[in-house]
């Protein structure tokens, strides 16, 4: 809680990418005091000058979260400035696209170091405080094609289904103590990630979604800050999926 507003502090990791980006805005517009996590010095700077000049004021924090040291380093940076963590929400993310016969070892490691040991290195330096605190929330962002499998995405699909499975261990152990964990499984949304598939394999994923278009990042943003809120108190080890209809079960 920052003491001084009065406000739960919510970590975004993952902050400058596209998803990051809309869920950094939305929860600062719902009262949220929101800290972000980045890699890269040049893309922080570019960021942080375009959301000042859009009015969201929001403190950027550099840390490899793939790396426990990282993480912690990181996380240590963000409670000496702000304070505790109450809100952690999982969105880094990277793909590394192809083939199993094609993949290499970097390929496979380093998705999931990024995506899914991620998780753990963030996660197990906040929960201490947050049981101690008797609140917290866990948001893992994870991905339909975590759910369904997706060609061409062994590692990535391997780390998403993974932070599913990690989110309902968790969320049995922490209930107790007022901590929610809960995954959103978003499908296509119109980011920088997404717009990397080539264009006739996009076409093809899209015409096989209902609502016949990719998500707004702003779509997934919203479902991120409902989960942070309060009031979501006795949601916990759910899985939301948020895809247009390309995936129900
Ligand atoms: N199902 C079955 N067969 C398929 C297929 C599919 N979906 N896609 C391709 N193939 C077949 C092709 O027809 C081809 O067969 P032939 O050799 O018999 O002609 C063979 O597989 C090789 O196809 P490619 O030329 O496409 O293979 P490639 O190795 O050059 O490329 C790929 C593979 C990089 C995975 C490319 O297909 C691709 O980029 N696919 C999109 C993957 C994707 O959806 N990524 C999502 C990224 S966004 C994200 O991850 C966010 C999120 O959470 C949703």
């Amino acid at each position: 809680m920052d003491k001084a507003n009065n406000k739960r502090i919510v970590l975004v990791t993952g902050a400058t990418g596209g998803l990051g980006t809309a869920m950094c805005k939305k929860l600062l517009q719902d009262g949220f005091r929101v800290v972000g996590n980045y890699i890269t010095h040049e893309k922080a700077e570019k960021w942080t000058k375009k959301m000042n000049d859009e009015g969201f004021h929001i403190d950027l924090f550099h840390g490899d979260v793939s790396t426990f040291e990282g993480a912690g380093q990181m996380i240590k940076n963000i409670v000496e400035k702000t304070g505790p963590i109450d809100t952690l929400v999982n969105n880094a993310g990277i793909t590394r696209d192809g083939r199993l016969v094609n993949m290499k070892p970097e390929d496979w490691y380093t998705v999931i170091n990024t995506n899914l040991n991620s998780v753990y290195n963030c996660t197990k330096q906040v929960i201490d405080g947050m049981i101690e605190r008797k609140f917290g929330r866990i948001i893992n962002i994870s991905s339909v094609n975590g759910q369904r499998g997706q060609f061409g995405q062994t590692n990535y699909s391997a780390a998403k289904a993974g932070m599913h499975g990690f989110t309902k261990s968790l969320a049995m152990e922490v209930a107790k103590y007022g901590v929610t964990v809960n995954t959103i499984s978003p499908g296509y949304i119109g980011t920088d990630m997404v717009m990397a598939v080539p264009e006739k394999v996009l076409n093809q994923i899209v015409a096989q979604v209902p609502m016949g278009r990719l998500g707004g990042t702003h779509e997934v943003a919203h479902l991120v800050s409902f989960l942070a809120s309060e009031e979501t108190s006795f949601i916990t080890g759910a899985n939301y999926s948020i895809n247009g209809g390309q995936h129900v079960y």
